[in-house]
């Protein structure tokens, strides 16, 4: 099989590189095409572009297919944990027993904010929301930590940062919370795990006396794991493309904080709750809204529906679904919105337009009622992403410093006006 493609054009042929993957994935190289031909490629929302080479996550979108470091996500979410998974995506491998130690340990010793941050959150209106403060927060660390991973930085100081963000982000998280409901922060008890640590200082009334129920600790730790990394989406590619500009890690993930806010990415968890309450005080009449998802002229889409990858099951919607029923149960709690949800999936499933368009439940769809379950506020659902996401950047930061990408820098296709000379309309 020959690994090169040829393009012809003006009549000329150019030959172009093209590169394996592991997984059977193929990519024509195009970077010289430009200086050869004059072309550039045009591909709007870089929707069959690879911007980078990456040893981190692969996904197959056609089978349904999320591997971590070559690991199953499903795997991982039933036998590993959220520090040990973050771990294996940072540097590649699992951790023997004394890596592990020493990396959660130095976590757990990282997890004090200072104080003036505190002051940072009291200016804040309560009724901001926590990934506008999440994202400011996380960008101001670097002010605290002057050594903050940029090029000119140790591996040793590098990791470090690594450490102070994976620990602080929960704190801040936390905080984030109390601070909206004008309750006084809990400070981090590090005998205990990441997730306790973050569930007592989210809901916990003293630092010491607070004893998480297994059944929410198990449940929010799968739910980090199954967020942890996805390979070049919005939020990994921002990170990537900040970072690049050699930047210090803390602005590169309050960058990736505000792609994954959005909508269309991330901030869909928090959506799709609001929609299925809307459903619910609406009447419950899900058909009604499948019309309205369909209909063009209608802005409104199935929020959890739909992925730019996945063309099957995302299995992390799998997984999560599972969890879902499994919490429920566990709690004892009867939540009408789990019922609602079930029908829309159901409904969607068999109708054409979904069936066409290969549109399945993606991993926000369920996520909201396992986080409701556990007493986590709706719009701190987003925030709930960014905290499982964070090592998932780290590792998309990490490897593109140690791959020494370039700088960032898409070409386009200029439409605007041609040269023209400069009159002064206002005095005309
Ligand atoms: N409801 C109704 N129609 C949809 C939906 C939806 N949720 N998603 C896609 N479509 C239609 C879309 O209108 C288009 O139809 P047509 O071919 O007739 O123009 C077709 O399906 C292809 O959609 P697209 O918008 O071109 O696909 P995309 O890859 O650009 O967008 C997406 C992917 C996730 C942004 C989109 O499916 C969407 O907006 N979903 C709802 C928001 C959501 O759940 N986002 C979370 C994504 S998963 C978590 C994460 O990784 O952030």
């Amino acid at each position: 099989m020959s690994n090169k493609a040829t393009l012809s054009y003006n009549e000329k042929t150019y030959e172009l590189n093209i590169h394996p993957g592991t997984m059977g994935d193929e990519a024509v190289d195009i970077t010289n095409l430009m200086g050869d031909s004059g072309l550039i490629t045009l591909d709007s929302g870089y929707k069959n572009t690879g911007s980078t080479k990456s040893k981190i996550t692969f996904i197959d979108g056609d089978k349904g297919i999320l591997l971590y470091r070559g690991y199953p996500i499903e795997q991982l979410a039933e036998k590993s944990n959220f520090l040990e998974v973050s771990y294996l995506l940072i540097h590649g491998e699992l951790p023997t027993d004394v890596q592990m130690a020493e990396f959660s340990g130095s976590i757990s010793n990282h997890t004090l904010v200072h104080e003036n941050v505190k002051k940072f959150l009291d200016a804040y209106p309560s009724n901001t929301h926590p990934m506008g403060v999440m994202m400011a927060v996380i960008c101001s660390l670097s002010s605290f930590y002057p050594n903050n991973a940029n090029p000119k930085t140790s591996p040793e100081e590098v990791e470090v940062t690594i450490h102070r963000l994976m620990a602080k982000m929960a704190t801040i998280a936390a905080w984030t919370f109390k601070k909206s409901m004008g309750h006084p922060y809990n400070y981090p008890n590090n005998k205990l795990g990441y997730v306790s640590n973050f569930l007592q200082m989210m809901f916990g009334l003293r630092t010491d006396d607070y004893h998480p129920d297994p059944i929410i600790v198990d449940a929010l730790d799968k739910l980090l794991i199954l967020h942890a990394d996805h390979e070049q989406n919005c939020s990994a590619s921002t990170v990537r493309m900040v970072g690049s500009s050699h930047v210090n890690l803390y602005a590169a993930i309050a960058a990736g904080i505000g792609a994954l806010w959005g909508p269309l990415h991330g901030g869909a968890n928090q959506e799709v709750i609001e929609m299925l309450e809307n459903i619910k005080a609406a009447g419950g009449d899900v058909k009604k809204f499948i019309e309205k998802a369909k209909d063009k002229n209608d802005p409104f889409r199935l929020m959890g529906f739909g992925h730019r990858v996945y063309k099957n099951f995302d299995p992390r919607a799998k997984i999560i679904k599972q969890s879902c029923d499994q919490v429920l149960a566990k709690l004892g709690i009867n939540d009408p919105v789990l019922d609602i949800a079930k029908q829309l999936e159901e409904a969607a499933l068999n109708d054409p337009y979904f069936i066409e368009r290969k549109l399945y439940p993606n991993v926000d769809f369920y996520s909201g009622i396992i986080y409701r379950a556990i007493g986590i506020p709706t719009e701190m659902f987003t925030v709930m992403f960014a905290l499982g996401r964070l090592p998932g950047w780290i590792a998309q930061w990490k490897e593109m410093r140690e791959m020494g990408e370039p700088i960032g820098r898409p070409r386009q296709l200029y439409l605007g006006n041609g040269p023209r000379d400069y009159i002064n309309i206002q005095k005309r």
